[in-house]
C-alpha cells in the first residue's frame, strides 16, 4: 500500500483487522508529499513510482491508500500492472444512502476534487446536495501535528468554521481520518463516513478471487519511506 504520507496508516489498521494474516508493505511517499496540490500528471508519475517500488519489494496486490492518487491514477495503474489494485474513494454511497440524508459535505484535497473520476462519482447521486470542502494545506497540517491531539482538534475546528451544515460528512482523504473524532464533535449528531472498511473488504474479495489470500501468514508490516 502507498500514500503520500501517514494518511494510509488509517487504512492499514483497518486492513490488519480484516486480514490479520496478511503481510503488509507500506510506502509513504514523504519526499513528494503532499499530493493534493499537484497536477494530475505529477500524481500519476508518483502513483506509478510507488506501485513499481512495492512490486519490486514483492507485493502481490496494490492498495492506493490515498484518495488523491486514486482519483488521478488508478486507471493508469490498472492498465499497467496485472494484479489486484484497490483504490480509496470518498464513501459517498453509504453517506448518500443513509436515512434522511439530503445534503453531504465531502472533505477532500483540491487535486482529488478536480479529477473527472470524482465528478463522475458525485453524478451518481443527483438527488443529494453534495458540497465540497477542499483545503490545500490540510493533509500537510495533519501530518505535522500527528502526535498532538490538541493541535489536531484546533486545526479541525478552524477548518470547519463556516463550513455548511449538512446531513452527513465524508472524509475523502485518508489523512482526514485522524480528525474523525473532532469532526464528529464539531458537527455533533451528523454521521461521518470514511472509505477504509470498504477498501479492506474489496482487498479481501479480490485476493480471494485470485486465490491469493494468505491464511498462514504472521501479519508482518514493513515500512518504506520514499
Ligand atoms: N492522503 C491523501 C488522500 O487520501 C493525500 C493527501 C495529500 O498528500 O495531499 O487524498
Amino acid at each position: 500500500m502507498f500514500d503520500s504520507g501517514v494518511g494510509g496508516l488509517t487504512t492499514l489498521e483497518t486492513l490488519q483487522q480484516l486480514l490479520p494474516q496478511e503481510n503488509f508493505l507500506y510506502a509513504a511517499d514523504f519526499s513528494h508529499a503532499p499530493y493534493g496540490t499537484k497536477s494530475r500528471d505529477e500524481i500519476i508519475v508518483r502513483a506509478e513510482a510507488c506501485a513499481m517500488r512495492l512490486i519490486a519489494e514483492g507485493a502481490k496486490a496494490i492498495v492506493a491508500a490515498c484518495n488523491t492518487a486514486t482519483a488521478a491514477g488508478i486507471e493508469t495503474l490498472r492498465a499497467q500492472f496485472d494484479m489486484p489494485i484497490v483504490g480509496a474513494e470518498p464513501a459517498l454511497k453509504p453517506a448518500c444512502e443513509a436515512p434522511n440524508v439530503r445534503s453531504v459535505l465531502v472533505m477532500l484535497t483540491p487535486a482529488a476534487a478536480a479529477q473527472p473520476k470524482f465528478r463522475a462519482l458525485t453524478a451518481e447521486f443527483p438527488n443529494v446536495d453534495i458540497r465540497l470542502l477542499t483545503v490545500p494545506t490540510l493533509a500537510a497540517d495533519v501530518e505535522s501535528r500527528i502526535h498532538d491531539r490538541d493541535a489536531l482538534r484546533a486545526l479541525t475546528f478552524r477548518t470547519l468554521e463556516g463550513a455548511p451544515r449538512c446531513d452527513a460528512v465524508v472524509l475523502g482523504c485518508t489523512h482526514y481520518v485522524y480528525l474523525r473524532a473532532f469532526v464528529e464533535e464539531f458537527f455533533e449528531t451528523v454521521p461521518v463516513f470514511d472509505g477504509n472498511v470498504g477498501i479492506a473488504r474489496r482487498v479481501r474479495t479480490l485476493l480471494d478471487r485470485r486465490a491469493l489470500l494468505n491464511d498462514d501468514g504472521r501479519g508482518r508490516v514493513r515500512f518504506l519511506a520514499l
